[in-house]
């Protein structure tokens, strides 16, 4: 069965990145009989913290009790991710990176052993056979233009999804939402006809 990944990353009730990806998702899922969708709000996950870097760096049976319930929502959140075969992100572009909820995300899914080794030839991923799409929602333009060198959030999700093995990624840009209302909704317009594409290739 193909599962979803929706992981959604705003804090915002009226989050375009959230509408936006949600809207993929349902999409994609309509298109693939028996589908699933497995969805993460990003915005309740806890930063890691000293418990769970000592924890990780230990073999499951040497862990405290302590520290087995410091990894358990990392192992979780690495189970869903290495099950899935589609991943849909949400996320803004805050100060020119990524929401620091999806950050977090990150930090939770990053785990030697589970989703990348060390090998005698340097760091290999793990969680291969993936296709990602990111929706990137920001108030300036940043796909193009003088600002794209400013733009660290995809060449930041592409070095870590790809250190983690996964190289299908696809960014759908809902941009330029602050240059007033006529050129956010073309934006939005424009994401959700893309959106409508990529499901319809699906
Ligand atoms: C704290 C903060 C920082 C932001 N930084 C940027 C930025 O660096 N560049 C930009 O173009 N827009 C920036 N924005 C605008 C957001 O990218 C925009 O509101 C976007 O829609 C947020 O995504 P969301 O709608 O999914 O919450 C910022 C917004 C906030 C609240």
């Amino acid at each position: 069965m193909s599962s979803i990944l929706l992981l959604t990353s705003s804090p915002r009730a009226e989050s375009l990145s959230t509408t936006i990806a949600t809207d993929l998702a349902g999409k994609l899922q309509a298109q693939k009989a028996g589908s699933a969708i497995v969805r993460r709000d990003l915005t309740v996950l806890p930063h890691i913290d000293d418990l769970f870097t000592a924890a990780i760096r230990k073999p499951a049976d040497a862990r405290s009790a302590e520290e087995a319930a410091a990894v358990k929502t990392s192992d979780e959140l690495v189970n869903e991710l290495l099950a899935a075969d589609t991943i849909v992100i949400g996320t803004g572009l805050i100060n020119f990176n990524i929401y620091s909820s999806l950050k977090t995300w990150i930090d939770n899914v990053a785990r030697a052993g589970l989703t990348f080794k060390y090998t005698e030839n340097g760091p290999v991923g793990l969680a291969t056979g993936k296709k990602v799409y990111v929706v990137l929602a920001s108030g300036g333009v940043y796909s193009q233009g003088p600002a794209a060198a400013m733009n660290h959030a995809v060449p930041y999700l592409k070095s870590v999804l790809g250190f983690l093995g996964i190289t299908e990624v696809e960014t759908i840009y809902v941009e330029g939402l602050a240059y007033g209302p006529e050129a956010a909704e073309k934006a939005i317009g424009a994401a959700k006809a893309r959106a409508e594409e990529i499901a319809l290739a699906a």
